[in-house]
């Protein structure tokens, strides 16, 4: 059996691009060959003019790009007319950054028969537009697969759009999405501890962002949140389109950094334990979730109280929970696990990576 090519352009080396190339480099088919072509970066990049695959392992490519990389980037449109012009090979654009041009530009992609894979969660979260343009089923356009930009590595989207096609109908989505916010309210109601020392330690551990802000603001959860309503069919304008409730006490989101922020955290550590005894009285606990409610065609991201026998309360570390309600699965499907990580993030970007070569 003579395999199949497919050529592949790779924008992003950084935590989730790295662990990717290690992955596919290190992958073996027999009837697929991953013809790695193009590896873009922030400020190089490195292709091969003849289209034969780039001489990389997967333990040399860190060194190999580093030597022979040429300065400066290439932007989105120079990428579509390099892979264009291999006639012979289908090709795949993995997008491991977080970047809003590349993002923005899936559709001119797509339309020329180019296929996506993504963990970046800009372009399905943003404009409704954006969205339509990207999945209108063209036959002649390039396939679009998503699955790392909700759970990372976990089945989310591809089971959602699965059931959805067989003719399944969600009726409700809950979560804890953010494995940040995840790891901060399990720990809260489990030890007793100050809110701004938990947060103080996720930041630490290298758990939120380096300005924990930007998870407690809910902004991240809303993103995903709504691709999974999008998914589920409501038509949901943008990820500020729905109530956030951020979880960024009094006027901190107001203050300049984010020093300042963690200095002034502290002073809100009572009004916050109090929310956490009032429902430690009721035997429930506080978790940070979003949540997607098709019947009632309503969306939200914010604290809500679990009681302690709820899958959601007994939840460990930073993992993520998903629990999917539909009209077949009418007992909730459960999804948990390592919602973060480059190892597992990259893996869902690799399995979306096969399925697209497979279908090509
Ligand atoms: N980390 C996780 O656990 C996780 C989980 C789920 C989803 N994700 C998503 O995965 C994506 C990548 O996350 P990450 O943690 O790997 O972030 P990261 O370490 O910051 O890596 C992103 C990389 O993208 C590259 N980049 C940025 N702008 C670019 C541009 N205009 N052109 C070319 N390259 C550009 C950067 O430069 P270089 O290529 O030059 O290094 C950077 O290293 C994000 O969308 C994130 O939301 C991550």
């Amino acid at each position: 059996m003579s395999l199949k090519t497919v050529n592949i352009a790779i924008v992003g080396t950084g935590v989730v691009g790295s662990s990717f190339l290690e992955q596919l480099l290190s992958l073996k088919s027999n009837y697929i060959k991953y013809n790695v072509v193009a590896v873009l970066r922030y400020d190089s990049h490195l292709i091969s003019n003849d289209y034969s695959s780039l001489p990389i392992t997967s333990t040399n490519w860190k060194s190999y790009i580093e030597a022979n990389a040429v300065k400066g980037a290439l932007s989105p449109a120079q990428v579509i007319e390099f892979l264009n012009k291999d006639t012979k090979a289908p090709a795949i654009l993995v997008d491991n950054t977080s970047n809003e041009e590349w993002a923005y530009s899936y559709p001119k992609f797509v339309n020329s028969g180019i296929s996506i894979a993504t963990p970046n969660k800009k372009a399905f979260s943003s404009s409704l537009e954006l969205w339509e343009q990207l999945f209108t089923g063209n036959p002649k356009d390039g396939l679009v697969y998503h699955e790392a930009t909700v759970g990372a590595g976990l089945p989310v989207v591809n089971f959602l759009k699965e059931i959805i096609e067989t003719g399944d109908e969600v009726e409700k989505i809950e979560g804890i999405f953010s494995g940040s916010l995840s790891f901060i309210f399990n720990t809260y109601s489990s030890e007793d501890i100050e809110f701004s020392e938990i947060v103080a330690k996720a930041k630490s551990l290298g758990y939120t962002e380096p300005d924990p802000r930007d998870d407690l603001s809910g902004m991240d959860v809303a993103r995903k949140v709504t691709i999974l309503a999008r998914i589920s069919g409501l038509k949901i304008e943008s990820a500020s389109s729905f109530p956030v409730n951020s979880f960024i006490p009094g006027n901190l989101d107001k203050v300049p950094t984010s020093q300042e922020f963690m200095e002034k955290l502290p002073e809100h550590d009572d009004e916050i334990k109090q929310l956490k005894e009032e429902a430690a009285k009721e035997n429930q606990v506080l978790r940070f979730v979003g949540a997607v409610d098709v019947k009632e065609n309503k969306v939200s991201v914010g604290i809500q109280k679990y009681s302690n026998s709820h899958p959601f309360a007994s939840l460990k570390g930073s993992d993520n929970v998903i629990s999917i309600k539909t009209k077949r699965y009418t007992n909730p499907v459960i999804i948990q696990g390592a919602g973060a990580g480059a190892a597992v993030t990259a893996a869902g970007v690799l399995s979306d990576v096969v399925k697209i070569a497979q279908r090509l």
